[in-house]
C-alpha cells in the first residue's frame, strides 16, 4: 500500500481518500452539513482527487466518532449534487471538477449554439442581430452550456438500442404515468435534492407544468374545489385555473411568502404555492410558515400544491427542503419540472400525488395516454442513469450563479439606488424597479438600445402602480460579459447623463 496525503491505494487501484475534518456540535450547522461543506470545499480545492473513493460510510462514521446517517446525509448532498458519483457496490466515486468544467461537451460550442438558435428562416444576418441584442427573457436557459453532445448521444440510444422485448415499449403509447425507470429515476432524484420521500408509483409525468395544473384540476378533478393563488403568482397557473372556471382567491405575499392568516380566513380547500422561490417576487418561505401552512391543510382537510421549479438554483446557501418533504399528513401535491435544471424543450415536468391518492389516480389517469413522448422519456432517464443530470444541475448552478452575481454587481455598479432589486439570490430571474417610473416606459428605452424587457405586472391578478414599475429580467440565457454590457446599455437608456 502506498499513500499520500490524503490518498491511499489498495491493491492496484483503488484508490480511497482519507478523511478527518473537525465537526462540532456545538456550531449551528448539523454535523452533516459540516462533514458535506469540508469534503465538497475539498474536492473543490483539489485536496481532494477526482477518481478517488469516499471511505465506507461505515468506516468513516467509526473514524469520526459520527453516526451512519450523518455520513450517509453528507453524501447524499455531495450525489445531489454532482461532486461524487455513486457505483453498485463500488462506494462514492469523486468526479473531476475542472475535467467536467472544460469537457468538450460542457464547452460552448459553436455547433451547440448554432443548432440551439436555430431560426426557421435562419440567415447569418438575423444571428448577428441577434448577438447584439441584450434578451433578458425569463425562461431563457444557458443553452450555451447545455451538454449538446451528450444530449444527442442519450437521444441516439434511445432509439438504437431499443428492443422489441424491452419492459417499456418506447415505439408505442408508453406507460399511461410515464416511462416506470423515468419514475424510479426522479423519485430518487427528489429525495436527494429536495428530501422527498415517495415512491415511484406516486408519480405521473406530463408535458409541463400548466399541463400537470390541467391534469390535476380535470382528471383528478380539483377543479370542484375553491383554490387559493398567491399574489402576485404564477401567470401561467392562474390562466389555466381561470380558463377551468376555478373559484380562486387571491392571497397577498408578505416578506415571508404568502400570508397564512389572509388563507386561513378564506374559504380556499386548495393552495398553489412557490415556497422555495416564491414567484415572481423570489422569497424564501420560513420553516415556521411552512409548518403553519400544512397545519392549514390538515385542518381545513385541504391541499397544498407545492410548485418548485427552480430550487436546484440557491447560490450562497445551502438547499432548501421542499414542503412536501415536511408532509406528514400527506396534504402537498409537489409539482416538478426539467425546463429549468435541464432544457424548456423537453417539455417534461412530474407531479407527485399524496399516497393516499394512489388509487384516485390510478383510476383516474386511466383514461388519459402520457403527454411526453416515450421515446423522449426514455433519452432522459438515459442522461439521469448515466449519471449526466446530477453533473449538468451542479455544473449549472455554478454557471447561473456566476451570472446572478454579474447581473446584480452591474446593476450596483450602473444603476446604484436609483433602482430597487427584488429577488433572493436563486433561480435565474430578479424584479427591477425604479421607482416612480412605469415597466412600459423602462421597456421602451431599453429596447431603443437593443435590449428586450417585459413587464412582471402580467404576474399580479390586480397589478397597482407598484406592479406597474417591475420589469421582470431573466438572466439565464446571457454570459457574465454580456448581462453586464446589457445592464450599462440599460443605464444609459433609462439614467442619460
Ligand atoms: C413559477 C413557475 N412554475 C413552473 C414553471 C415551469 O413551467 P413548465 O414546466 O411548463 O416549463 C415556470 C417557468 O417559467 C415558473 O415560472
Amino acid at each position: 500500500m502506498k499513500s499520500d496525503r490524503n490518498v491511499s491505494y489498495k491493491g492496484d487501484r483503488k484508490l480511497i481518500v482519507s478523511i478527518t475534518p473537525h465537526l462540532d456540535k456545538k456550531l449551528d450547522d448539523p454535523l452533516y452539513v459540516q462533514l458535506y461543506r469540508y469534503i465538497r470545499e475539498s474536492v473543490e480545492s483539489g485536496k481532494l482527487p477526482s477518481g478517488g473513493k469516499l471511505p465506507a460510510i461505515r468506516a468513516l462514521a467509526q473514524h469520526l466518532s459520527i453516526s451512519k446517517n450523518t455520513v450517509e446525509a453528507a453524501y447524499g448532498q455531495l450525489l445531489a449534487e454532482g461532486y461524487v458519483e455513486s457505483r453498485e457496490r463500488g462506494g462514492y466515486l469523486i468526479q473531476p471538477i475542472e475535467e467536467l468544467w472544460h469537457s468538450p461537451a460542457a464547452a460552448v460550442s459553436e455547433t451547440s449554439l448554432s443548432l440551439l438558435n436555430k431560426q426557421p428562416y435562419g440567415s447569418s444576418l438575423i444571428q448577428r442581430e441577434k448577438a447584439q441584442r441584450y434578451e433578458f427573457r425569463y425562461g431563457d436557459i444557458a443553452f450555451d452550456r447545455f451538454p449538446l453532445d451528450l444530449w444527442k448521444s442519450c437521444l441516439s440510444q434511445a432509439i438504437t438500442e431499443y428492443a422489441p422485448s424491452a419492459p417499456f415499449d418506447i415505439l408505442g403509447y408508453g406507460d399511461r404515468f410515464g416511462h416506470p425507470g423515468l419514475r424510479q429515476a426522479l423519485a430518487e432524484y427528489v429525495y436527494q435534492s429536495r428530501g422527498v420521500s415517495c415512491a415511484a408509483d406516486q408519480i405521473f409525468i406530463c408535458a409541463g407544468t400548466q399541463y400537470a395544473v390541467s391534469m390535476l384540476l380535470q382528471a383528478m378533478e380539483l377543479r370542484r374545489l375553491p383554490f387559493a393563488m398567491e399574489e402576485p403568482g404564477y401567470n401561467g397557473v392562474r390562466t389555466v385555473l381561470s380558463g377551468m372556471d376555478c373559484n380562486v382567491t387571491s392571497i397577498a405575499i408578505r416578506e415571508d411568502g404568502i400570508d397564512v392568516a389572509e388563507l386561513e380566513q378564506s374559504d380556499a380547500a386548495v393552495a398553489y404555492v412557490t415556497p422555495s422561490h416564491q414567484f415572481p417576487l423570489g422569497m424564501v418561505m420560513p420553516i415556521e410558515k411552512r409548518l403553519r401552512l400544512l397545519k392549514w391543510a390538515s385542518g381545513k382537510d385541504g391541499l397544498i400544491l407545492e410548485d418548485d421549479y427552480d430550487s436546484e438554483f440557491r447560490y450562497g446557501s445551502r438547499p432548501i427542503p421542499s414542503l412536501k418533504a415536511l408532509d406528514a399528513d400527506d396534504r402537498v401535491i409537489y409539482m416538478g419540472t426539467l425546463s429549468k435544471a435541464f432544457l424548456p424543450g423537453v417539455r417534461l415536468s412530474y407531479v407527485i400525488m399524496p399516497r393516499g391518492f394512489i388509487p384516485l389516480m390510478r383510476d383516474k389517469l386511466e383514461a388519459y395516454s402520457c403527454s411526453v413522448s416515450p421515446m423522449l422519456q426514455q433519452a432522459v432517464w438515459l442522461f439521469m442513469k448515466q449519471g449526466h443530470y446530477g453533473r449538468h444541475v451542479r455544473r449549472m448552478r455554478r454557471v447561473y450563479h456566476a451570472r446572478y452575481r454579474a447581473l446584480t454587481e452591474a446593476i450596483r455598479q450602473y444603476m446604484g439606488d436609483r433602482v430597487e432589486i427584488v429577488g433572493d439570490s436563486s433561480g435565474m430571474h430578479v424584479l427591477l424597479r425604479v421607482p416612480g417610473r412605469s415597466a412600459d416606459e423602462l421597456i421602451r428605452l431599453g429596447e431603443e438600445r437593443g435590449c428586450l424587457l417585459f413587464a412582471a405586472a402580467k404576474h399580479w391578478n390586480e397589478p397597482n402602480e407598484e406592479a406597474r414599475q417591475f420589469v421582470m429580467l431573466g438572466f439565464g440565457g446571457m454570459d457574465e460579459e454580456k448581462l453586464t454590457e446589457g445592464v450599462r446599455k440599460l443605464a444609459q437608456a433609462w439614467f442619460p447623463a
